[in-house]
Formats: structure tokens, sequence, C-alpha cells
């Protein structure tokens, strides 16, 4: 039986973590969730947000399922989030982003890979303040770190088929820093002769991927055009409720969706569980379980292609409702 990390989070995250397990043992899929809490909930009993034992409960299973968890604006602890993927060395956010059946959006060919750098750029923490006017944000580009997420892009290009990684910088502004990057991935490509390559800068991406998003497959970004992109690709399939995500590191994989824990909605059972679902749908593929992978997910499609849907995807079910219709139609 695989032992997973569950980090059932805040928010909306113990509604769509009981969610999902609940889909997956109903599969017929038997996993020993060790449910392990964290941020503002556990600081009173524990004194931090990431307590040592996640981290070494990710670390001993390899494998972790991660509901959102809240960090507080402006103020107050760093991002558990960041932090997770800091010292877990995850160094890639890999979010596929692909319309799903039945959920009806604005283009109907949208099926593309947002590939973020996930530990450094301004997400460094190296944050600075100069006077009472004035502060300073540090963004980090190390070629070291741009070389690993552009071979990362390529090897994913050549494992599941895609014909063409594209990077995307602000390289004619940010010339060392993100020029940095656009080297990393020119040296990375060399080695890639059967995938297409492209370079594009952010400003001019965002205006294409709201006109015509199918014209790009991978997309390779540093740390927060790879955060603002991925939200915007999310809309393009639907909105966040059904955005997928994982984390993966050299030694293990944190899969999460993209979303946030939805404090507007928390507790009214209204939170649509399918991006987590399809998260760990991923995972499941990534341990070997592909056919209670490919069960999972025909379930969920089945279900939001007979119009069952939650509120977020204008429909009426619950979440309990809509993860009772996925049971029935596995
Ligand atoms: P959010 O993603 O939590 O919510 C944005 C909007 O989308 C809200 O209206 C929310 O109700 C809706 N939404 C999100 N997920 C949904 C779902 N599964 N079903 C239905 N509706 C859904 O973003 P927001 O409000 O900016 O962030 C809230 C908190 O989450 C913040 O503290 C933020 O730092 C944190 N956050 C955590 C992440 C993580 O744990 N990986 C990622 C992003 C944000």
């Amino acid at each position: 039986m695989h032992t997973i990390t569950l980090i059932n989070g805040d928010g909306i995250g113990p509604e769509i973590s009981n969610s999902v397990m609940k889909i997956i043992k109903a599969s017929g899929l038997d996993i020993n969730w060790d449910i392990q809490t964290a941020g503002s909930d556990v600081i009173s009993s524990e004194g931090v947000p990431l307590p040592q034992r996640v981290l070494d409960s990710v670390r001993k299973n390899k494998i972790a399922l991660k509901a959102p968890v809240t960090t507080p604006i402006g103020k107050g602890f760093r991002s558990v989030n960041v932090q997770l993927r800091k010292e877990l060395d995850l160094f890639a956010n890999l979010r596929p982003c692909k319309n799903l059946p039945g959920v009806k959006t604005k283009f109907e060919d949208v099926d593309l890979v947002v590939v973020r750098e996930n530990t450094e750029d301004l997400y460094a923490g190296i944050e600075e303040q100069i006077d009472s006017d004035t502060a300073h944000s540090i963004k980090v580009i190390t070629r070291k770190a741009s070389e690993r997420i552009c071979k990362f892009a390529f090897d994913y290009a050549v494992n599941n088929n895609r014909k063409e990684v594209c990077v995307v910088t602000k390289a004619n502004i940010m010339k060392l820093s993100d020029g940095l990057f656009l080297e990393a991935f020119r040296h990375v490509a060399q080695n890639y002769p059967s995938i297409g390559k492209r370079e594009i800068l952010v400003d001019n991406l965002c205006m294409q991927l709201v006109q015509n998003p199918s014209q790009f497959d991978v997309l390779v970004l540093p740390n927060l055009y790879g955060d603002i992109v991925s939200d915007l690709c999310a809309g393009l399939i639907g909105g966040l409720g059904v955005a997928q995500g994982a984390n993966i590191g050299a030694d293990c994989a944190v899969f999460e969706p993209v979303h946030g824990s939805a404090p507007d909605i928390k507790g009214q059972n209204k939170a649509n569980p399918t991006a987590l679902l399809l998260s760990a749908v991923e995972m499941l593929r990534y341990i070997g379980e592909k056919q209670y992978a490919d069960k999972i997910e025909s379930a969920l499609f089945k279900t939001l292609s007979q119009g069952f849907k939650t509120i977020d995807l204008g429909g009426e079910l619950s979440t309990t409702e809509f993860t009772d219709k996925i049971i029935e139609n596995l």
C-alpha cells in the first residue's frame, strides 16, 4: 500500500481533501494517508506555520498531495507554499491546462503546459526596507536553476509528445537576470533537436494567450511570470476550480491545485474539488497507478459531461453532491 503525505490545508482545503480521499477510496485504491496540518492554525500550538514534521513526512514518503494554505498579505509569516518548495527543492512547477469535457469556455482547443521555475526570482524572499518610503526586492536568477528548469521543460516535451518549448522572459528590460534565463534556455535547447523552440516576451505572451491560446504548447518561465501566467491559463479552461498542478524535485514531488484557500467560500460546501482531484490523478500516474488514475479521470469527465457541476462552473451542486456524482460514475 502507498503511504502518501496529505497536507490538508486551511480555508476550503479540508473540504476538498475529504472529497478527494473519498473518491480515491471509492475507486478501490487503498492509500495510507499521512495527514499533516500546516499554516496559521498550527502556529499557536507549534510556533511555526510549517513544522519540521511536515517536511520530514514528505521527505520520508517522497510524495505528497497538498491542499491550499493561506498566506497573510503584506505582513505575518512567510508563505508555507514557498517555504515547502524551497526546503524540498521542488524546483519545477508543472501546470497542465487543457479544456475539460462539459466545461464550456471561450476557447475549445487549449492544451498547453506551464513549467514554472519554483525556487528563485523575486520569490527568493530577499527584501529590504531602505527607509520608510522605499523597499527593495531582489530578483535572483542563477544559471544552474535556469538550466535545470529548461532541461525539465524539454524533457517533459520529449516524454509527453509535445512539439515546442517557448521561453518567456522580459529580457529586453531585465537584460542581466532575464537575459541569463534566456541564455540558459538557448544553451539547453541545443540538446533537443527534435523539439521546436520559441522565445516571447511576457507582455506579448499575455495578449496572445487571451486571443489565441492554442498556438502554445510548453511554456517555460521564471517564477513570478509563471505564477501569474498559470492563473491566466486557468481562466482559459474554466477557472481556478479546475486547474491542477505539481511541484517536482529530484527527490520528492508535491501535487497541488493552482488555486488558493478561497476564504470567501470556506466551510460553505461550495468548493470545486476538481483541481485537487486532477492533481491527485497526476500523482497516481506519477506513482505508477495509471489504471486508477484513468478510472477516476473518466468518472470526473463523465460527471462534467452529464452537466453536473459546482457553482463556480455555473452548476448547482455542493462539494459533497458533486463528489457523490463522481463516485456513482466510477
Ligand atoms: P484563491 O485561489 O483562494 O481564490 C480566488 C477566487 O477563486 C475566489 O473567489 C475563490 O472563491 C475562487 N476559488 C478558488 N478555488 C476554488 C475552488 N476550488 N472552487 C471554487 N472556487 C474557487 O485566491 P486568493 O483569494 O487570492 O487567495 C486566498 C489565500 O490562498 C491567500 O492567503 C493566498 O496566499 C493563498 N494561496 C495559496 C496557494 C497554495 O496554497 N498553493 C496558492 C494561491 C494562493
